[in-house]
């Protein structure tokens, strides 16, 4: 995410909210949440995440920021089956197009185009790798947490045509020594933003990015 929030303020800065609420799609722990409400004071959000865990994570941020809690409200559905009001101003999909078999995403991308003014945006960001290849580790971040240092990595691996195999792990340090690790993987059909245009028939803008390898592409569609 602090990668990609330069380029999402592009993308939403000045945006007329008038239209209905901004959707967030695989809100995930809500840290683009937070950056919309913050790049858009008077947007209305609807946040969905279909995982319990990370929806509990979501909830509870949004719970304890009197910034949020009147604005933003959390739905538990996929992005296919998500219930979409009539009207919308916009909508961010932000690591998550890649989870969604192509047919779901391409009818996903019609239920938002058929709910947004001219010039509504489509905000979506991928992994950043259009065809499977090997990326070794690269640490995405290292923090203290009282006594400890966590660190994030992520690395992929092809995993058939068109499918990387991410994984990702959570190191946990205490005084300088590994005290636990926390591993997780999840398999991401890779794309580019040229394939967001074919598939939705909106226009496509590749928003700059900078980082690691690894680091997410994000295009903006329009109708
Ligand atoms: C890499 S996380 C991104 C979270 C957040 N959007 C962000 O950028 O920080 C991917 C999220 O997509 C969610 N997800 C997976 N399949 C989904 C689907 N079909 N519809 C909506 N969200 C989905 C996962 O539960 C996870 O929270």
């Amino acid at each position: 995410m602090a990668t990609s929030a330069p380029a999402l303020r592009a993308a939403l800065t000045g945006l007329d909210t008038g239209h209905g609420p901004v959707l967030d799609i695989g809100a995930g722990t809500g840290l683009v949440t937070a950056a919309i409400a913050e790049i858009l004071p008077s947007a209305a959000i609807r946040s969905a995440e279909p995982s319990p865990a990370m929806r509990a994570v979501l909830t509870s941020r949004v719970f304890s920021d009197p910034g949020l809690r009147g604005r933003v409200t959390v739905l538990p559905e996929p992005a296919q089956d998500m219930p979409l009001p009539d009207s919308i101003s916009a909508a961010v999909v932000f690591g998550v197009a890649g989870h969604i078999p192509r047919a779901e995403r391409t009818e996903l991308w019609r239920r938002l185009a058929d709910r947004l003014p001219p010039g509504g945006p489509i905000v979506v960001e991928l992994m950043g790798v259009e065809t499977p290849r090997s990326i070794p580790p690269v640490r995405m971040c290292r923090e203290t947490l009282g006594e400890q240092v966590y660190e994030w990595w992520i690395s992929g691996e092809p995993a058939g045509a068109g499918t990387m195999r991410w994984r990702t792990q959570w190191r946990v340090y205490r005084g300088g020594e590994p005290v636990r690790t926390v591993d997780d993987e999840y398999d991401w059909e890779t794309f580019g933003v040229e394939r967001l245009a074919e598939e939705s028939g909106l226009t496509v803008k590749r928003l700059p990015r900078s980082g690691p390898e690894a680091t997410p592409e994000i295009g903006v569609l329009v109708k």
